[in-house]
């Protein structure tokens, strides 16, 4: 049986219609190889990883000294318990993303992934307020359209319409404020301009932090954390904060002892231009959620970095049950350490931060021809965090019908020029890996260009030069 055959008889893919991935008429890509941006399919086919796969992928596939890292561990060892023992990966590793974080009396609560770490980060703060005796403080705050994973807390924590809805009944009420996404704001009153992007060309009245703290002065004292993606809200279809906005949640939280929790599972390690998106507007967070990127792409390592007030708060007499009674399996993994120390490292040694804003100029500078096609509505771009939303309609900024869909019609057309990644509904998105060559990067841009073109005709489409 070929690769595709077993995945149609025996697999069931993550946000995935299975009834169209098991249509016979779907194309399947069968992924054996990479190397760096490049990835390679079973028939020989090689594909630009557009989006790092899904956002994880930050120096490439078979980085030399990432693989390095993890053969050597795998001859140490692969994994041991970190319960009633520790690791000497587990802790260097600790002790490094203090040190990257800035965040000196924080502590590194490991997990698995996106999810269990925000899960993870829920729980502290409840259970936190709970043993200081802040009994009333019980309610959650958090960015409409927000995405903060796919668990029971996680989901409560987001507000993702299409994600959420069928578990509305089994989610914990969370307080919904307005997200500062500037091209739908209904605060905007910036007519939509070519070459403008929204978040440069609005004109408001910073109406998005008025509703933060008209929300948080109605809970008063039952306010107890502003969950919140950082810069970007990825899953929301990578909208995109105008600069200050963090800065200011930040001291309004602090003023009124609401805690702020970030959720940096995507913008985290240098994708928005800054090692972390926090640092961009020098905010420190309670608590900082990290996962994703962590590893570079390689396995399924997450930290919830808590503040040391959160910490404290669960220190106590063993009878006292203020234990944190909360973990999985793989804590501390030791191979997965092994990989996002080696990942830090590259941080740390190379010119990563460097070559990061360089390629993302080289992105502007491909992706400004968007602004010439009738139906891109707004090119943003934030970092190696690059979107273009397609619209019906460039001045109302109207939606095409959900059922066309239009992003991922473009993002299959742009496979048969070579490129992968996946669009948001209809915001398409590029994310490469840090490794991408200037021509690489370009490459990328002009098979999403002919792409558009196909599916949303232009006459005389073709790529510059
Ligand atoms: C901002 C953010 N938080 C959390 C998650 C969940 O992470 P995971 O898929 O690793 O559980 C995601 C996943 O896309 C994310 O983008």
């Amino acid at each position: 049986m070929t690769s595709a055959e077993l995945d149609r008889r025996h697999v069931w893919h993550p946000f995935t219609q299975m009834r169209d991935w098991n249509d016979p008429a779907h194309e399947m890509i069968v992924l054996v190889e990479g190397s760096g941006a490049v990835l390679k399919a079973e028939d020989g086919r090689e594909y630009l990883d557009g989006n790092s796969s899904i956002w994880t992928n930050l120096h490439g596939h078979r980085h030399p000294e990432i693989d390095r890292a993890i053969k050597d561990q795998i001859d140490r060892i692969a994994h041991s318990s970190f319960l009633g023992s520790t690791n000497d990966v587990a802790v260097r590793l600790a002790a490094k993303l203090i040190e990257a974080t800035r965040l000196a009396d924080h502590k590194v609560f490991f997990s698995d992934d996106g999810s269990t770490a925000i899960e993870a980060a829920l729980k502290m703060v409840y259970q936190a307020r709970l043993q200081r005796g802040e009994t009333v403080r019980r309610k959650f705050v958090s960015l409409a359209s927000g995405y903060h994973g796919d668990t029971i807390g996680a989901m409560s924590a987001g507000h993702s319409p299409i994600f959420h809805a069928a578990y509305r009944p089994l989610l914990f009420e969370t307080e919904e404020v307005m997200s500062p996404a500037c091209y739908r704001c209904p605060h905007n009153q910036a007519k939509p301009r070519r070459g403008v992007e929204a978040r440069a060309g609005r004109q408001c009245q910073w109406e998005c932090l008025d509703a933060l703290t008209t929300k948080l002065d109605a809970l008063g004292d039952q306010a107890t954390a502003l969950v919140m993606e950082p810069a970007v809200q990825g899953s929301a279809g990578m909208t995109m904060h105008p600069p200050g906005y963090l800065a200011q949640a930040a001291a309004a939280c602090r003023d009124r002892g609401v805690w702020l929790v970030l959720d940096e599972v995507m913008t985290g390690f240098g994708r928005t231009g800054s090692l972390f998106a926090c640092q961009g507007e020098n905010v420190a967070p309670d608590l900082l959620v990290l996962a994703k990127g962590l590893t570079a792409g390689y396995l399924p390592v997450a930290a919830t970095l808590a503040s040391r007030d959160i910490f404290d708060a669960f220190l106590g007499d063993y009878s006292e049950m203020k234990t944190f009674f909360h973990g999985h399996s793989y804590t501390g993994n030791a191979l997965g350490c092994a990989a996002a120390l080696a990942n830090l490292k590259i941080f740390e040694t190379g010119q990563t931060l460097g070559t990061i804003a360089k390629s993302a100029r080289i992105l502007e500078h491909a992706l400004a021809r968007f602004w010439d096609h009738p139906n891109v509505g707004d090119v943003r771009q934030e970092g190696l965090v690059c979107a273009i939303e397609i619209v019906e309609d460039f001045d109302t900024r109207k939606s095409f019908p959900f059922a066309q869909r239009l992003g991922h019609r473009i993002c299959l057309e742009a496979r048969r020029h070579g490129l992968l990644t996946r669009p948001i509904g209809d915001v398409l998105i590029l994310m490469p890996p840090y490794c991408a060559t200037e021509a690489q990067l370009t490459h990328m841009a002009d098979a999403l260009w002919l792409a558009l073109c196909t599916v949303l005709p232009l006459p005389n489409c073709s790529t510059p030069g």
